[in-house]
């Protein structure tokens, strides 16, 4: 049997999977990012151990890397990343030289669409916008049935578009960037801004102490109702509602599918995007509103579609883009 694995690369982990020609996820193993301002070998370090802890010591086949970053049309280079320290660098080549195996690389969201349109929520769909929410907010367009890439490969960057002029400052060097007000990071920025140490369940989670705050945590409480953590998702969902219009109004999908580790919140976040977009959309009287539509692969979908494009490289190596 082939050993196909795929990396989602995120700024605030790094996932490896074994993935199976039908999409299905076997052996797993988990890394934290070691930061966006460290050297890159570093980052490389922790992919190498995670691609190592799956293969186990078995032969690899492929690997297929899902960055949070800006990839070149050609799959080769990263050339820009806000949460990771890869600058105009030749990831593919590198790695590959340093694995002794096969390599693909694209942008993490690219793979998570690419994984939800072949296996999952999007499949048999012709015009799809997909987002993930993670530490950023990361994008895909496919229209016609076609990936868009554009000029530099960096279409679909979505997360930094900036909603609010001289907002939030955000890692990639601008203000009021969409992911700043709509993303794993800023559900808890949210949520810490609002700790006032009475006992909530979101100050048991973190123990009293804002600064050890995660997303999964505010996930946790939300779910068990705690009033701190559905304002959060209340205002995060309703900026994915307004960014969703705009997408929508851009590019007019049938379907828009959220993914990323936010996305496992289900309604909790969808229910008020579904609202805010319903408010927000451009002519929302007088066209149909697309579906909403959590990933069914959720935070696993880089990992499936960066192996799947590792396999179809293999298959046809001579036309790697
Ligand atoms: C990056 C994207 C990435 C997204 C999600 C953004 O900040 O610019 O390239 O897809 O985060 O990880
Ligand atoms: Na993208
Ligand atoms: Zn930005």
């Amino acid at each position: 049997m082939t050993l196909y694995i795929g990396v989602d690369i995120g700024g605030t982990k790094v996932l490896a999977g074994e993935v199976l020609p039908d999409g299905t996820v076997g052996r797993t193993a988990r890394r934290s990012t070691p930061g966006r301002l460290v050297d890159v070998t570093l980052v490389e370090d922790a992919l190498t151990e995670a691609v190592q802890e799956v293969a186990d010591g078995r032969r690899i086949d492929g690997v297929g890397l899902a960055a949070a970053g800006f990839v070149d049309a050609a799959g080769e280079r990263v050339m820009f990343a806000p949460h990771l320290p890869w600058r105009m660098d030749p990831t593919r080549a590198r790695l590959e030289t340093r694995w002794g195996v096969p390599v693909a690389l694209d942008n993490d969201a690219n793979c998570a669409a690419r994984a939800e349109y072949a296996f999952g929520a999007a499949r048999g769909y012709t015009d799809v916008v997909m987002i993930t929410l993670g530490t950023g907010i990361g994008g895909s367009l496919v229209l016609g049935r076609t990936l868009l890439r554009g000029h530099n490969g960096m279409a679909g960057e979505f997360g930094h578009m900036q909603v609010v002029p001289n907002g939030q400052a955000c890692e990639c060097g601008g203000t009021g960037c969409w992911e700043q007000y709509c993303s794993g990071n800023a559900l808890v920025r949210f949520a810490r801004a609002r700790l006032d140490g009475r006992q909530t369940l979101l100050d048991d989670a973190c123990g009293g102490d804002p600064a050890a705050l995660t997303g999964p945590m505010v996930t946790d409480a939300a779910r068990l109702g705690d009033p701190v953590a559905l304002e959060a998702f209340a205002s995060v969902g309703g900026w994915l509602g307004v960014g969703a219009a705009n997408l929508i109004a851009a590019f007019d999908p049938e379907l828009v599918v959220v993914g990323g580790g936010v996305s496992a919140a289900g309604d909790l976040l969808l229910e008020p995007a579904r609202v805010a977009l319903a408010e927000s959309l451009v002519g929302a009287g007088h066209r149909e509103i697309p579906t909403l539509q959590q990933a069914r692969f959720g935070p696993e979908a880089g990992i499936v579609g960066a192996a799947d494009l590792a396999r179809a490289e293999a298959v046809r190596p001579m036309f790697r883009r």
